[in-house]
């Protein structure tokens, strides 16, 4: 059964017209040794209050990439939900939805009611911008109108395309900061719409861009999310981008290892305004968080999880927790948009192979039963361009275990899909997550004020191949790990307890 509202009545919790504030207890264990070497762990109990403010603003998105596969996709979605564009194809009329969403389509259990589960959309929990309302932005670098590009992309049903044209045909992506030396060469083609000038310039310009889409569109809050092509890695280096500071100096003296994607996350810290990198590129370098955290502003990333990695973070977690022993992973992918083209070279395909590869260390590491210290499995990623296939990945995945008494398990994966279709709802899902982040605020029992959560946005993990994580946190990669975290600190804000699936109400 599905309840689309609910309201919490509990002492512990209070709504008002503007917020939601909730009196949580977090239960977890702290682990000690005493002199013998004996570890002792220690159930803990500490208070932490949660106020959300119930006010969901006027919301402008800007995405750098706009004109690509997903930014094309995430308008024409857009459009079709919000005017119930409907199309025909040979296997009958389709109809405009959001799957593929956590927060628009999946559901969460709420309990029981005289037998029968029930159950919410992800969306009811707390006040959430709704895609329909975005108001929606960005860049290209190639001047492409939005109908053109749609077509360029090749992932529609053509007459769902024919329908969207009239909506799309006028919006053209702003100029956007293009450097060749950190994509591949191939994409010089498509990029005839550039912000010209030094890196100090062309930050300064993305910053009047960002207040000038606030003004014209009168919203009240602006993400910024990054769905361009991958770019190489950039070098990291003492003096050079390792403290804020010494960032914006290399910034002011157009220093040419400051990357467009950092440039476009430096103007929108400097504007406050959240920035999400959907891409496997180091944006972040360490001057790029100390300015994010000594600002405030959310960032969250690195690298859409949406196909080959997302079964990967569910079937070695499945495997491991089982007590097998992953001991080879070998990943090929194909794909022929311009993402793999982009990816034919060396330089951006190792910006992906590194996001791809780090995605089974927790696993592996919770398990010192079955792995050695520092014994790992071995894990190989290739990725080829293959124009014929366009949009539509090929993903093939080989999984060998060793398993009781010697035996050997082979696990062989084949997925085929619409790469842009999978990726686009969780474009939205982190716009819409962040968002409701930014709205959040807690306080620790014997701190003295609310606060925001650290700007570093762990809890946008779920929709990530490579988490993001203020300094000194683990990260965790295993899929149903990250959606529990999102989901129980969300319902801890509405002052419901974690999902702990014990269901002793039927046990006795
Ligand atoms: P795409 O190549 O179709 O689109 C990227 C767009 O960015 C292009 O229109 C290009 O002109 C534009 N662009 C490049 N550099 C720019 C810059 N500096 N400023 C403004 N615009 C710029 O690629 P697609 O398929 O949309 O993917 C976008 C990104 O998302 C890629 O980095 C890809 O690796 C990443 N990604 C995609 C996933 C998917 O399932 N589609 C999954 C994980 C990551």
């Amino acid at each position: 059964m599905l309840v689309e509202n609910f309201v919490v009545q509990s002492p512990n919790v209070t709504y008002s017209e503007e917020s939601i504030t909730s009196t949580y207890n977090y239960e977890s264990t702290k682990l000690s040794r005493d002199e013998k070497g004996q570890w002792i762990v220690t159930p803990t109990s500490t208070e932490y209050q949660f106020r959300v403010d119930r006010r969901v603003p006027k919301l402008g998105v800007m995405l750098v990439g706009l004109g690509g596969n997903n930014g094309t996709s995430v308008m024409a979605g857009i459009l079709a939900n919000k005017h119930g564009i409907t199309w025909m194809t040979k296997d009958g009329l389709r109809k405009p939805n959001y799957w593929g969403s956590l927060t628009q389509a999946a559901t969460l259990r709420v309990g029981n009611y005289e037998g029968e589960e029930v159950f919410t959309p992800f969306r009811s929990l707390l006040p959430m911008a709704d895609p329909n309302q975005f108001v929606l932005g960005g860049w290209d670098i190639s001047s492409l109108n939005m109908a053109e590009a749609m077509e360029r992309a090749k992932v529609l049903d053509f007459e769902l395309q024919k329908q969207l044209v009239p909506y799309m045909k006028d919006i053209v992506p702003l100029p956007g900061i293009y450097d060749p030396a950190f994509i591949a060469a191939n994409q010089e083609e498509r990029a005839d719409n550039c912000i010209k000038g030094s890196r100090q310039q062309q930050m300064e310009t993305v910053r009047q861009q960002i207040r000038q889409f606030k003004e014209n569109n009168a919203v009240d809050k602006v993400i910024i999310l990054w769905t361009a092509n991958t770019e190489r890695y950039a070098q990291v280096a003492e003096g050079l981008n390792d403290t804020a500071e010494n960032l914006m100096a290399a910034i002011a003296a157009d220093e040419p290892e400051v990357s467009p994607s950092t440039l476009y996350a430096t103007a929108a810290i400097l504007e406050g305004v959240p920035f999400i990198n959907g891409s496997p590129q180091n944006t972040f370098v360490p001057g790029l968080i100390e300015l994010a955290v000594a600002h405030n502003v959310l960032i969250g990333g690195d690298d859409f999880k949406s196909g080959q990695t997302k079964m990967k973070s569910v079937l070695v977690d499945f495997l491991v927790g089982a007590g097998l022993k992953p001991t080879s992973i070998v990943s090929y992918n194909h794909l022929g948009n311009n993402d793999g083209m982009n990816l034919s070279a060396p330089q951006t395909f190792r910006s992906k192979e590194i996001s791809k590869s780090n995605v089974v260390d927790d696993m592996v590491a919770s398990n010192s039963l079955l792995y050695e210290p520092g014994e790992h499995p071995d894990h190989c990623i290739v990725i080829k361009y293959i124009p014929y296939v366009g949009d539509s990945k090929r993903a093939m995945d080989e999984y060998t275990s060793e398993i009781f008494l010697g035996g050997t398990n082979t696990i062989v994966m084949h997925n085929t899909c619409e790469d842009s279709l999978l990726a686009a709802p969780i474009i939205l899902d982190l716009i819409i997550l962040a968002e409701l982040l930014t709205r959040i605020e807690l306080k620790k029992d014997g701190e003295p004020a609310f606060h925001g959560f650290h700007p570093v946005a762990v809890l946008l993990s779920y929709l990530t191949k490579a988490p993001l994580v203020p300094q000194g946190t683990p990260v965790v990669n295993a899929l149903a790990k990250q959606r529990a975290m999102l989901e129980n600190i969300l319902r801890a804000c509405v002052g419901l307890p974690p999902e702990n699936n014990m269901m002793m109400e039927f046990k006795c």
